[in-house]
């Protein structure tokens, strides 16, 4: 039996000290399997990890997303190590920020100019801010999650974000260009931007993401595309590239660095040029030890095997999993795209989802193998065809008790 005792003792203290017990809400363990599954990383390295208590796993959260090569990977860590002796941070520029602006230019397909931030919600954020001021209206129309910050969390509105800002974002539903057309109807000549996902797990419908596209450019608005999760992970240009749909402006975080803390928005030339006069500044943006790690990743990216290996793999994970559950007759789909696919559970009840989750979470840990409720299964190059077969072999048997 794995034992989880040092991650909880952990836990339990940091409960006591940080509000929420992590910086990463995603990262918080589900009540219903504290102490049955890890909490605390002792240290991670291709596609596993080990945790605390000395318990290995393949890995399938991958950070929430950021690792596409594999944790720790050596020529990524060799990178930043170079640079630590170089330096940071300093009063100057480093060359890096011309040297990897260049590399995401050559990349990804609406990328004429590039801004480093740390974060995906700066990036987004960012995004917003040039929209607004471009075009001088103030209402954007979004679908999916874009971070924590005030203009994307005013929908939901847990508290603390001024009432104020409710009126300045709309949203719309996926694969209906109708629901846009209204947002678009209901504020003409209001709407600033459409930021959104170009996918999660559900494929585009024919023509959806060319109807938004046509739609933005028709009212006057830009088009976001929110790559957080889908940059440097469907294809090296993201999901413009893959779905081939270019928009005016694009925000990227998770893949572009291997896990370092990089950020950026990029877009074309006329839009972002307006960033010369707005105060969208960090002090961070150009820190050297992610540039130098995201050089290197984006070189490693210019290597088509990369992206065939993720689907490869992940195509592989999919129908073994998909065909285990199906052999035992567990109510359970992998769904989505292959690089970052997603497990669901179809209980007849809710409370029976929740327990056909608990029971797989506990027991694929138990058998050394991690994934997370609801969330995204990611593939990274250092997942091996053996890892995959693995954990399909896990996956089968959970299935068979379950
Ligand atoms: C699609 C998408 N956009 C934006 C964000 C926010 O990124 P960050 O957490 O780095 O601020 C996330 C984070 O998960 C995301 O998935």
């Amino acid at each position: 039996m794995r034992q989880f005792a040092k991650s909880l003792a952990l836990f339990e203290e940091a409960r006591r000290l940080i509000p929420g017990g992590s910086q990463t809400i995603n990262k918080r363990p589900n009540p219903a399997v504290l102490g049955q599954t890890p909490i605390y990383v002792e240290r991670a390295k291709g596609c596993r990890v080990w945790d605390v208590d000395g318990n290995e796993f393949i890995d399938y959260v991958q950070a929430l997303g950021p690792i596409t090569l594999g944790y720790g990977d050596p020529t990524v860590d060799a990178a930043v190590r170079e640079q630590l002796d170089k330096g940071m941070l300093s009063g100057l520029l480093y060359p890096l920020e011309v040297e990897v602006a260049r590399e995401v230019v050559d990349a990804v397909p609406c990328a004429e100019m590039v801004r480093f931030f740390k974060s995906g919600a700066e990036a987004t954020s960012a995004a917003a801010r040039i929209a607004r001021a471009l075009t001088g209206r103030e209402k954007i129309v979004h679908w999916g999650y874009h971070g924590w910050h005030d203009n994307w969390t005013v929908e939901r509105n847990d508290g603390g974000v001024p009432k104020a800002l409710a009126s300045c974002l709309l949203s719309f539903r996926y694969n209906d260009l109708d629901s846009l057309r209204a947002a678009f109807d209901a504020h003409p000549n209001d709407i600033a931007a459409v930021i959104m996902v170009a996918t999660q797990t559900t494929p585009p419908a024919t023509g959806f993401l060319q109807g938004v596209r046509q739609l933005c450019d028709a009212r006057g608005a830009l088009l976001i595309f929110d790559e957080i999760v889908t940059g440097f992970r469907l294809a090296r240009g993201g999901a413009q590239e893959f779905f081939g749909v270019t928009p005016d402006l694009a925000c990227f975080a998770k893949g572009i660095a291997n896990g370092m803390p990089l950020a950026a928005v990029v877009g074309k030339r006329e839009v972002m040029q307006i960033m010369e006069r707005l105060i969208i500044s960090t002090t961070y943006g150009g820190e050297a030890l992610s540039l130098a790690a995201a050089r290197v990743c984006l070189q490693l990216y210019r290597n088509p095997e990369v992206f065939k290996h993720l689907w490869t793999m992940g195509e592989r994970l999919m129908a073994g999993i998909n065909a285990a559950a199906q052999a035992h007759g567990v109510p359970a789909r992998c769904v989505g795209f292959a690089p970052m696919s997603l497990i669901e559970f179809h209980g007849d009840t809710p409370a029976e989802t929740d327990h056909l989750w608990n029971t797989f979470l506990r027991e694929t840990a138990q058998r050394g193998v991690l994934f997370r409720r609801g969330g995204l299964a990611f593939i990274t190059l250092a997942h091996a065809a053996e890892d995959i077969e693995q954990t399909v072999a896990v996956c089968d048997e959970v299935f068979a008790n379950m």
